[in-house]
């Protein structure tokens, strides 16, 4: 077997993604309320695992392992200012005003995942700030909308980076959209840059997330000694929307929604 395979989803196993992104997309929902100074992380992290399960569902950063990583060992992904993603939640992380935090959630229900995050502000955010969370969406938004059968996944990127390098913004290279389904993590990549007309033609069923991370500073990144948190290289901020997404016969379905 092909493991670059793309998995195009039975109606069936539709009916089930779109469950488990109603879902994903209703903890985020509650999660931003309690966003706050004065929150740690973990205090999150503890009301996100707490409400996954009395929703009938699972968490599945939660010792996630792959190739190469420790197992991940919180339930939610938080990313605070200069943290790109994977940011592990923690008693001593404690929001302030001004910060702006990326809260990442990806839930089990029923054997399908839904994984969705946004970025929030805390209290009062500073211009900067603003822009550059507000770029980070709008450009999720515009790659949404070049989603549908026929299109190639490089049109993804390249409208993204396009956007993006207009307002002297930079897109993270290292880090990309996947495939989901069954699988957290499968084919195809969806990288956040690119060119049009570049890579796999999109078909009606094929699931994959959408997750731009946009830098304020340099694209690079490098990641902590905890072995997970991805940090921008200059220590300048850093913006992520992600939504997961279905190619229908027509266009696209949001199902994080
Ligand atoms: N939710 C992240 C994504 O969008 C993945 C997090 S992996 C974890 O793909 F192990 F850090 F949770
Ligand atoms: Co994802
Ligand atoms: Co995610």
């Amino acid at each position: 077997m092909n493991i670059k395979q793309i998995t195009i989803l039975t109606d069936s196993e539709i009916v089930k993604m779109r469950k488990a992104g109603k879902l994903a997309a209703k903890l985020l929902r509650y999660l931003r309320d309690m966003i706050t100074p004065g929150i740690s992380t973990q205090e999150l992290n503890n009301m996100a695992e707490k409400w996954t399960r009395s929703h009938g569902a699972r968490s599945a950063p939660l010792n996630y392992t792959p190739n190469g990583f420790n197992p991940f060992p919180k339930s939610i992904c938080t990313s605070v200012n200069e943290v790109v993603c994977h940011g592990i939640p923690s008693y001593k992380q404690i929001l302030k005003d001004g910060d702006i935090i990326n809260v990442d959630v990806t839930v089990i229900l029923d054997g399908y995942h839904g994984d969705t995050s946004k970025t929030f502000f805390v209290g009062t955010p500073s211009m900067k700030a603003k822009e550059l969370t507000n770029v980070a969406n709008e450009s999720l938004q515009k790659a949404i909308l070049e989603v549908g059968p026929g299109k190639h996944l490089g049109d993804i990127g390249a409208v993204i980076e396009e956007y993006v390098t207009g307002f002297g913004f930079s897109v993270v290279r290292e880090f990309v959209g996947h495939g989901i389904g069954k699988k957290f993590h499968c084919p195809p990549q969806i990288f956040h840059y690119g060119t049009r007309g570049d890579g796999v033609m999109m078909q009606p069923g094929m699931a994959f997330t959408i997750e731009p991370m946009i830098n304020e500073g340099t694209w690079k990144t490098e990641i902590l000694s905890d072995g997970w948190t991805v940090v921008t290289l200059d220590r300048k901020l850093s913006a992520q929307f992600e939504h997961t997404i279905i190619v229908t016969c027509t266009g696209v379905e949001i199902l994080t929604i």
